[in-house]
């Protein structure tokens, strides 16, 4: 969807990689803090926080930029009052390679009628068909879980969030047809190709299998557009075919084809990512997990409704402090557009700026013992994630921040909601969890639980 109406040339530029008079360490010729980072992304922030302050320049893999912390320094990159930060630039290297044109990796006024096309598919009315349509489908999967020896919950988790979007996005009724099955492992392939390392397309390699994950969900959603333009179906996909834009015309079919691809991607790993640590934390903390069975016994029924969702207090606690600790996006990333100035330092047109939640998430001036599971640090008489209005952002902030938000909490509430209900669970896993930052957060082992039925 071409359709800029502002000077757009800076997408011809290439990064700006002359940072020398900021302070820094880039690390390692060709990898930078690559290794360090994926070790323990939280540590080496502090470190560069300590030693140079909020804005310093660091090399992440093949990329030179700027690593910036601060909850000033997030608002004025994501209020982006003067339009100069460039998400589409910021992930030119990583997402756009395999995500290009997608809503995420556009700016300004091709950013814009991309907001528009999922304008439908994420209102109430949308939500509340959507909880009847995943409700059976987590109690399915659940149910299966008892029957798993050394049951960890990564693993199941992933294969139970692939059904609800096969069903709920896709509108998928046979979870164990072909189709479905095609479908999923498509995508297992192209979030695999997301962490290659070496980026071209070579017979055999991660980036290929990626790419032709992508391939075969191109094929696959360009049929089912065809089928579904018209029809009255509450799956995502049926959304997005009949909605218009502010001239009143369809949506065009790569258009669609292009946001579906990666509203798979970004909703899938996000909520598995919070999910996992949930289930770990409440797993760990016996008194949290009563209190959330003791919340799902109040509703007096097996499947939450989309009325119970505000009621859901002590797992809406969880369900934050589980994304301020392990903030599911530990990085995203922007490119300047022109010369500007971020936390006093002069900064170059084109410099790729990281932005990691995961540091603002425990800033000792925002958080009281930051490090601490303490879901209560968000009720009302305490509201800490108010201390800035970008102390806490897992969700990102500005224009592209995400769309899918409520789905997330609807998930995890609603999962949540049968998982205590099901089960007493405990983790086997020993002393405090390793964690795994790439491609998305999880804690290394997988969760690894024991499961005590309750029915
Ligand atoms: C706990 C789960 C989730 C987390 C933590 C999360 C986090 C984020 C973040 C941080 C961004 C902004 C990235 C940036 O500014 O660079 C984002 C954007 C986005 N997310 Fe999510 N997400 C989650 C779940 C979902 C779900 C379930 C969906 C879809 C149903 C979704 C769809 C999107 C889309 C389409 C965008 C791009 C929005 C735009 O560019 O305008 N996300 N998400």
């Amino acid at each position: 969807m071409a359709t800029a109406t502002f000077d757009n040339s800076y997408l011809e530029e290439n990064d700006n990689t002359n940072l020398d008079h900021i302070p820094g360490e880039y690390g390692l010729p060709f990898i930078g803090k690559a290794i360090p980072i994926l070790k323990d992304l939280h540590n080496v922030i502090d470190d560069h926080y300590k030693r140079f302050g909020e804005v310093s320049r660091i090399r992440i893999g093949e990329q030179k930029g700027l690593l910036i912390v601060g909850g000033d320094n997030y608002k004025t990159i994501y209020l982006d009052r003067d339009k100069n930060y460039s998400a589409r630039m910021g992930y030119d290297k990583t997402l756009a390679t395999m995500y290009p044109d997608t809503i995420l990796l556009s700016d300004f006024s091709d950013h814009k009628p991309l907001r528009r096309m999922f304008q439908s598919a994420f209102k109430n009315d949308a939500m509340r068909t959507y909880i009847d349509m995943m409700n059976p489908v987590l109690q399915r999967n659940i149910e299966q879980y008892k029957n798993e020896k050394d049951f960890v919950f990564f693993p199941a988790v992933k294969k139970t969030l692939l059904d609800v979007a096969a069903k709920v996005f896709v509108g998928i009724d046979d979870l164990d047809g072909e189709e479905a099955q095609r479908l999923a492992d498509s995508f297992l392939k192209s979030s695999d190709g997301l962490t290659a390392i070496v980026r071209k397309e070579i017979p055999g390699g991660k980036f290929k299998r990626g790419k032709d994950g992508i391939a075969y969900q191109r094929d696959f959603f360009r049929k089912l557009v065809r089928e579904r333009r018209g029809t009255d179906g509450t799956d995502t996909l049926t959304y997005l075919c009949n909605e218009r834009d502010d001239e009143g015309n369809l949506f065009g079919e790569e258009d669609i084809i292009d946001q579906m691809v990666f509203l798979l991607f970004a909703a899938h790993d996000t909520t598995t990512s919070a999910l996992c640590h949930m289930v770990y934390y409440t797993a760990k903390d016996a008194q949290w997990q009563q209190r959330l069975r003791d919340e799902a016994n109040e509703v007096g029924s097996e499947f939450l409704s989309y009325d119970d969702l505000d009621s859901r207090v002590a797992t809406d606690l969880v369900f934050h402090e589980s994304l301020r600790l392990h903030p599911s996006v530990p990085m995203m990333q922007r490119r300047t557009i022109k010369a500007c100035k971020i936390g006093g330092c002069d900064v170059p047109a084109n410099t790729i700026i990281f932005i990691p939640p995961t540091y603002n998430h425990r800033m000792p001036e925002f958080w009281s013992n930051p490090d601490d599971f303490d879901p209560e640090r968000f009720a009302p008489d305490r509201q800490e994630h108010k201390s800035h209005s970008f102390a806490y952002m897992p969700f990102g902030g500005g224009p592209h921040k995400c769309i899918g938000m409520h789905f997330a909490a609807m998930v995890a509430k609603t999962f949540m909601h049968q998982f205590v209900l099901t089960y007493d669970f405990t983790t086997t896993q020993k002393g405090a969890p390793k964690a795994d930052y790439f491609p998305l957060p999880k804690p290394s082992d997988g969760v690894p639980l024991k499961l005590k039925s309750l029915k």
